[in-house]
């Protein structure tokens, strides 16, 4: 069975005040047995190793160290606790222009520091509306995906990149469709194909989460938004534990 992951992508939000917030997430779910993953911002990473729960860097270098001014490897974040790193988010392939070989790289570069990656793929509006959601997975997951990969040290995200931070959702039989052929692809590429955990993730709530949850082949969420305060979050949390 692929393991259940409720993980919160902090973005560019949150100073050493937010750590209250894990404090509250920790009474109410530190014994959960589904995985509950924060990726706060580099800075926020070793004060949140005394927390129970797995921690993720947001992106890392393709490289173990050198002259990259402003950028981080995948060795440090393990070395500062993190267990995780998100790849690939679109705000990156965005922002930075990162391309499905640069995910590729440093997705290889988090399985050589021992960390799980969370690879990130999803269409725009504009494909979507082209018929074109199918392919650009394919393209997403055949080029970002390193042919070393197995469940253990990877995860999917599918983030249909008009859901991120728009309270835009798809509907649950879009989200199944999507999630269905992400497995199939896995299974005919890799032997553990079925084990590999897909999130789904954009604009998922309290309210939408335990709907989403239902949809086959949804192992958990990547939240951006409602993972910044414990009382957003721990409903997401709790829907994913009492499926
Ligand atoms: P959102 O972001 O939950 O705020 O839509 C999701 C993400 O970007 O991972």
């Amino acid at each position: 069975m692929p393991r259940k992951i409720a993980a919160g992508n902090w973005k560019m939000n949150g100073m050493k005040s937010s750590l209250s917030e894990l404090r509250i997430l920790e009474d109410k779910h530190g014994d959960a047995d589904i995985a509950i993953l924060i990726c706060p911002p580099f800075t926020l990473i070793s004060a949140c190793e005394d927390t129970p729960f797995d921690i993720g860097g947001q992106d890392c270098h393709t490289a173990e160290a050198g002259a990259h001014t402003g950028d981080i490897s995948a060795e440090m974040l393990a070395d500062a606790g993190a267990s995780y790193v998100l790849t690939g988010h679109s705000e990156r392939r965005t922002d930075h222009g990162e391309t499905d070989a640069l995910v590729a790289a440093k997705s290889q570069a988090a399985y050589n520091a021992g960390l799980i990656a969370v690879i990130c793929i999803g269409e725009t509006l504009e494909e979507r509306e082209a018929g074109q959601t199918l392919d650009v997975i394919d393209r997403q997951l055949s080029g970002s995906v390193p042919q070393s990969a197995d469940a253990l040290t990877t995860v999917i995200a599918y983030e249909p990149v008009w859901a991120i931070g728009t309270g835009k959702v798809p509907t649950t039989e879009q989200i199944a469709q999507v999630h269905a052929h992400i497995r199939t692809r896995l299974q005919s590429r890799f032997d553990d194909g079925a084990e590999f955990s897909l999130l789904y993730g954009g604009s998922v709530k309290g309210s939408n989460a335990a709907d989403i949850f239902a949809v086959p082949n949804v192992d958990g969420a990547l939240v951006g938004g409602a993972s910044l305060k414990a009382a957003d979050f721990s409903p997401i949390i709790a829907a994913l534990e009492s499926v």
